[in-house]
């Protein structure tokens, strides 16, 4: 064990996941430079149809960010102003700020202590005579309980909106996140499981009516050059991303198949030790974005793994509902027992691709150590 707390493992390693790709994106650069057709171009389009029809999804567009793309989907409902959206409180931040700027108010619930998802049996209580919307995070990569939270947003006449940020190429009986509600948002953040080396989002619709606002929205409301049909925004994606996000997309699958491989090995390493490791639902098969463990000595086992050179994350450490800023605006928290314990116990431990072996080892023997 000596000898292995030289390696280092970083919690993501960006260069890692550029390298197995890198003459392409250059080539790609190249001639997207000698054209300067540098936004929704021919990159955009292709990427567009290649992702949505990864997801099964009816029709698709991409745009800015996934923050972005939230709000777009909000948006593209025409929701009168102050409808109220259930939302989770354990995600990150920018769920609840899209509600805000789509000009809704947030309503967030408490989450499944396994899934760390939504819970829907919170769902009911929260609903009012204003709640046009429940937005479930399929958080870490795991997928909500898709069919119990329709079966509610149909009984009240409720629309679902995928918060899929997480979630590409995750799973839930057999359908692809994105193609499992009326309108789902994604983000390409570089350190998604499909990332750009900066921003870019994406947006699927379950129907052409949706489509057709969320390309309105995403472009200034263009209807032609000189056109502008309604008030929209500069939610606009560019091509050098989309060159990379094309490159990126065929080793998915793999690549994920790779992060479950490393999660089943942890899985084992840490059964007997004062550990709760990720429950996966039965119906679920997660794209392990994050691998989360709770444990009562979280921040004595961050700083131990520092010493052995590992990084890791807590995703998150505050909950959204007690966030100074979600203090100014328009809010209702339901209680939050698990979310709150969640927040205090979870840390994060490095899960990607690109992990080697030994890596792998010196995670788990370092872990192991700890207890
Ligand atoms: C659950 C969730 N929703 C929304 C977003 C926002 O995406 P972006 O950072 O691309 O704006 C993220 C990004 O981290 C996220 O994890």
């Amino acid at each position: 064990m000596t000898t292995q707390t030289t390696l280092n493992v970083p919690l993501v390693d960006l260069r890692a996941s550029y390298l197995p790709v890198k003459e392409q994106i250059l080539t790609e650069f190249e001639n997207i430079f000698d054209k300067m057709h540098l936004f929704l171009g021919e990159n955009i389009r292709n990427f567009e149809q290649e992702f949505t029809n990864y997801c099964k999804a009816h029709a698709g567009l991409a745009c800015s960010n996934g923050t972005d793309a939230l709000t777009l989907a909000l948006k593209a409902f025409d929701f009168p102003c102050g409808f109220e959206a259930i939302v989770p409180s354990h995600t990150f931040f920018a769920t609840v700020e899209s509600v805000h700027h789509a000009g809704g108010t947030p309503v967030m619930i408490d989450i499944d202590p396994d899934t760390y998802c939504m819970d829907p049996n919170r769902i009911e209580d929260a609903i009012s005579e204003k709640t046009k919307v429940i937005v479930p995070v399929h958080i870490y990569g795991q997928c909500a309980d898709m069919d119990a939270i329709k079966t509610i947003a149909q009984k009240h006449n409720l629309h679902v909106i995928e918060d899929a940020a997480q979630a590409h190429g995750s799973f839930y009986k057999g359908q692809t996140a994105g193609s499992l509600a009326d309108a789902a948002a994604f983000s390409f953040y570089f350190t998604k499981n499909l990332g750009a080396f900066g921003e870019t989002g994406f947006c699927t619709a379950a129907t052409d009516d949706v489509f057709n606002r969320m390309q309105l929205l995403r472009h200034h409301g263009h209807s032609g050059k000189f056109d502008h049909d309604i008030i929209g925004y500069n939610f606009r994606p560019d091509e050098l991303q989309a060159a990379i996000l094309r490159a990126k997309l065929p080793h998915l699958d793999d690549n994920n198949r790779k992060r479950r491989d490393i999660a089943a090995q942890y899985d084992a390493a840490f059964a007997n030790l004062d550990i709760k490791t990720p429950i996966v639902a039965e119906h679920n098969i997660p794209n392990y974005h994050c691998y989360v463990i709770q444990t009562p000595n979280r921040d004595d086992l961050v700083a131990h793994l520092g010493k052995h050179n590992i990084g890791t994350g807590i995703h998150y450490k505050n909950p959204v509902h007690v966030q100074p800023a979600v203090q100014t605006i328009a809010h209702r928290a339901m209680p939050m027992p698990v979310t709150e314990s969640v927040c205090a116990n979870c840390v994060t431990l490095p899960c990607y691709p690109e992990l080697t072996s030994d890596q792998v080892t010196h995670v788990i023997d370092a872990v192991r150590s700890f207890f």
